[in-house]
């Protein structure tokens, strides 16, 4: 199981600081919250009494390993989920590796973003015969996602394949354009529940597919969630998700209004990337549950140690007492290095000679983790023992329960995200979709063209 350490978060050193028996008054309170989730089960909950989510994506096995590459096109939480489980559970390399090299498994790539030189990019580096595309979008609207699907779409025609063989749709059971050109089509589809948002969405068909694709263990991965969520009606000190909610929660209203998450591990830092989202989409809200307005919202901040070291420490150890920081630590690297002795007289390098390079990591972490808190800031940490789908999964299903539950004490509905329809309805405009005229954007009266 994952280690969380939040000692730093409670020592004296920290300045306006936050104690122990601050957070032993919420007790009461975090047992109503736990207990209202688990009794009103919120989607993403699913997996952990369901197999259905898991048995949909089995149940496509004999499909998907004839191609060579799978292609993801979706963005937000119908993409950060994939790209986290990539290349958190593969080497960085996956894709350059050969298909016996793979086990037979696919390639993968994921299509968010609408950047042309990007989208190409990825188009010239695969066979299209050999490619399936899982085109994930929820609503079936999202412009990104619809426009990349129509180049898909439009290059099968070209080659002249059957979009039947070369696509699958993940979207909702029922509604949107997806579902009813699949359902004209004949076109393969997998479920993104109605009940879960994008965000929440990583353990459903919206990630596994991919994850199951590239060979990923997901049956482990729901073992791993399984274990977070075992810990759910744990006391508060033993209840890592209901901590990093509430911890988070009463430094925010101490001023720490910025969440940073500092992975020492190139592969974990993806999952920051995954909990950017999670974190700014589902708490960062205008009104509360009841309608009044509050504007609240922590920024979360993704970094990567060592790098940011030389980047965003300083600001970190001696800027303003705004931020609050979560380290990732990995204890067992999958591969390790040697430093070589190839300098023996030279004082400056003998200290690193002989060392490995996991050494040097897990060291500079201390490092930084403990000026942080000799500056006076809190922090706390996640120790994977080892990167693999088991502590992942955790991880996913922790910080989904420690949104939940923060969703709660900052008193917003998490699940839902009506400050970005303004942006979409007017990019619609400027598109020239019809029916959203009136959010052409005008100056002086005039329109833009
Ligand atoms: O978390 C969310 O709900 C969003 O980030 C969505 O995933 C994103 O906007 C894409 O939406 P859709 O899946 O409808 O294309």
């Amino acid at each position: 199981m994952l280690k969380f350490d939040f000692t730093n978060l409670f020592s004296d050193a920290i300045v306006n600081g936050i104690s122990i028996n601050d957070i032993k008054k919420y007790d009461e309170i975090i047992k109503n919250i736990t207990k209202k989730i688990d009794d009103n089960k919120p989607g993403f909950l699913e997996i952990i009494f369901s197999r259905k989510w898991i048995d949909s994506v089995l149940d496509l096995k004999d499909f998907i390993f004839d191609f060579d590459n799978l292609v993801v096109l979706g963005i937000g939480g119908s993409a950060l989920g994939n790209i986290a489980l990539q290349n958190t559970l593969r080497p960085f390399n996956w894709n350059y590796l050969s298909k016996d090299e793979r086990d037979g498994k696919l390639r993968i790539f994921v299509i968010d973003n609408v950047d042309p030189d990007f989208v190409a990019s990825i188009l010239d580096t695969i066979d299209v015969h050999k490619t399936l595309f899982n085109v994930i979008s929820k609503s079936g609207t999202t412009a990104e996602a619809m426009s990349n699907y129509l180049i898909a779409r439009g290059i099968l025609e070209n080659y002249g394949l059957n979009p039947k063989k070369h696509l699958i749709f993940t979207t909702d059971p029922e509604k949107g354009v997806l579902r009813k050109i699949a359902n004209e089509d004949g076109i393969k589809t997998l479920e993104i529940p109605q009940n879960v948002g994008g965000r929440f969405s990583v353990l459903t068909p919206v990630g596994l597919l991919s994850a199951y694709a590239a060979g990923i263990n997901i049956e482990s991965l729901y073992d791993g969630a399984k274990n977070a969520y075992s810990k759910l009606s744990n006391p508060l000190m033993k209840n890592p998700a209901a901590l990093i909610a509430l911890t988070h929660y009463l430094y925010y209203n101490k001023g720490r209004n910025i969440a940073v998450m500092m992975a020492y591990s190139n592969k974990l830092y993806y999952l920051a990337d995954w909990y950017r989202q999670l974190w700014a989409e589902s708490l960062g809200k205008k009104f509360d549950k009841s309608g009044n307005e509050i504007k609240v919202g922590q920024t979360p901040v993704k970094a990567l140690g060592a790098v940011d070291q030389h980047s965003q420490v300083q600001l970190y150890n001696e800027g303003p007492d705004d931020k609050i920081i979560t380290f990732l630590k990995v204890e067992k690297f999958e591969r390790d290095i040697k430093i070589p002795s190839v300098h023996n007289n030279e004082e400056a390098l003998s200290y690193l000679q002989g060392n490995k390079l996991s050494a040097l990591l897990n060291n500079e972490l201390k490092g930084t983790e403990n000026a942080i808190l000799e500056h006076g800031k809190p922090s706390m940490k996640i120790t994977f023992p080892q990167i693999n789908e088991l502590h992942v999964g955790e991880f996913f299903m922790t910080y989904e329960l420690a949104t939940t539950i923060a969703g709660e004490l900052f008193n917003v509905n998490p699940f839902d995200q009506p400050g970005v329809e303004l942006g979409k309805k007017i990019t619609y405009a400027l598109m020239g979709r019809k029916g959203f005229e009136e959010y052409k954007i005008t100056k002086n009266g005039e329109r833009i063209e």
